[in-house]
């Protein structure tokens, strides 16, 4: 079971939304879940997470200076099972491409009222970058409940 999480950039919130639901699923140790996360612009492709998501993980202990951005597009998307998109625009963006829509949903609609993800890349309050992972780790638990519960044979 592949699942993405996806913003513009993939530098700023898919990244933490990753990180942390890799964090979430060695809960499900027995489970063959795959977590990555990739943005839709080509712009940051090969970059390192930004500065303000990179620091906001390190005070949660996650380490996600590693990470690259990937784009995803019409010809890579078939190889996810769910699409978990940070904000309307990306959302609208992934259900253009030719896949299951039945599998793309907004993180926020897991226990966010709907909202989109604020992007880090606007933030510079250190509270408000930390408000924006606290949403990402509400979100990304639900999500993983979520989609767990809707694949039974997994
Ligand atoms: P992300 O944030 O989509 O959360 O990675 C952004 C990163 C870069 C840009 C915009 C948003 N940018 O305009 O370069």
């Amino acid at each position: 079971m592949k699942i993405v999480f996806i913003c513009l950039g993939n530098i700023c919130r898919s990244p933490l939304a990753e990180a942390v639901a890799k964090k979430e699923i060695k809960k499900y140790q027995n489970k063959d879940i795959s977590i990555s996360s990739a943005g839709t612009a080509s712009w940051h492709i090969g970059k390192p997470p930004c500065d303000k998501s990179q620091m906001i993980a390190n005070k949660f202990d996650l380490d996600i200076s590693s990470y690259r951005g990937f784009q995803i597009t019409n010809s890579n998307a078939n190889d996810y099972d769910y699409f978990i998109a940070v904000d309307e625009s990306t959302y609208s963006h992934t259900l253009s491409f030719n896949i299951d829509s039945s599998k793309v949903f907004k993180l926020g609609s897991f226990g966010l009222n709907n909202a989109d993800i604020p992007d880090t890349y606007y933030i510079e309050s250190q509270k408000e970058i930390e408000n924006v992972y606290k949403m990402i780790e509400t979100s990304v638990h639900n999500c993983l409940e979520f989609i767990i519960s809707n694949e039974p044979n997994l």
